[in-house]
């Protein structure tokens, strides 16, 4: 495989840049994804790549929910504070505002918009990313703009 191509083909893959964020018991964390898609209808269910040897896939594992939450233009400077590893800064939610969802997990007071998802499976023995693929059973909009994109942000996940 010519590997220059493979890389310069799926980073033309267009993808939006989100704040996932995950309860476990009484422990709250987010992450910023790309990887997210929607793949169903009904019942609506979103898939999503989660790096296997992060903190958060541990979350997801045990805690079965999360919310996707959708940033607008001018909020990279979100999206680059959740991109930390909680196990470097710890607490990466403390003096962001937010409040929990009807699943329990956080929702950004800032997010144009967001859904909540119980945790249907988790699969991809193979990558070095577990599909996760969650239930949309929530969903909120605070402000109906357009959402920042991977593209907006500069940056590269993907390749
Ligand atoms: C632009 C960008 C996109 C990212 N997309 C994903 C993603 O889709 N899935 C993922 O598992 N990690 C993704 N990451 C990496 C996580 O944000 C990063 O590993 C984070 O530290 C995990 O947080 P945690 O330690 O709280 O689990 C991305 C990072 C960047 C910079």
């Amino acid at each position: 495989m010519d590997l220059q191509a493979k890389k310069v083909a799926l980073r033309k893959i267009p993808h939006g840049i989100y704040v996932v964020g995950l309860k476990q018991g009484d422990q709250l964390n987010a992450f910023t994804a790309t990887w997210l898609t929607q793949v169903s209808f009904t019942p609506p269910l979103v898939a999503m790549g989660v790096k296997k040897d992060s903190h958060s896939l541990e979350m997801i594992k045990a805690g079965r929910v999360f919310t996707v939450n959708l940033l607008g233009k001018d909020q990279k400077s979100v999206a680059e504070h959740f991109v930390k590893p909680a196990s470097v800064v710890g607490e990466k939610l403390s003096g962001v505002p937010h409040r929990l969802g009807k699943t329990g997990a956080p929702i950004l007071e800032q997010a144009l918009a967001y859904v909540e998802c119980e945790v249907r499976e988790v699969a991809n023995d193979g990558g070095d990313h577990a599909l996760v693929i969650g239930e949309v059973v929530e969903a909120g909009v605070h402000r109906d703009e357009p959402a920042l994109t991977l593209m907006d942000t500069g940056w590269h996940y993907g390749g």
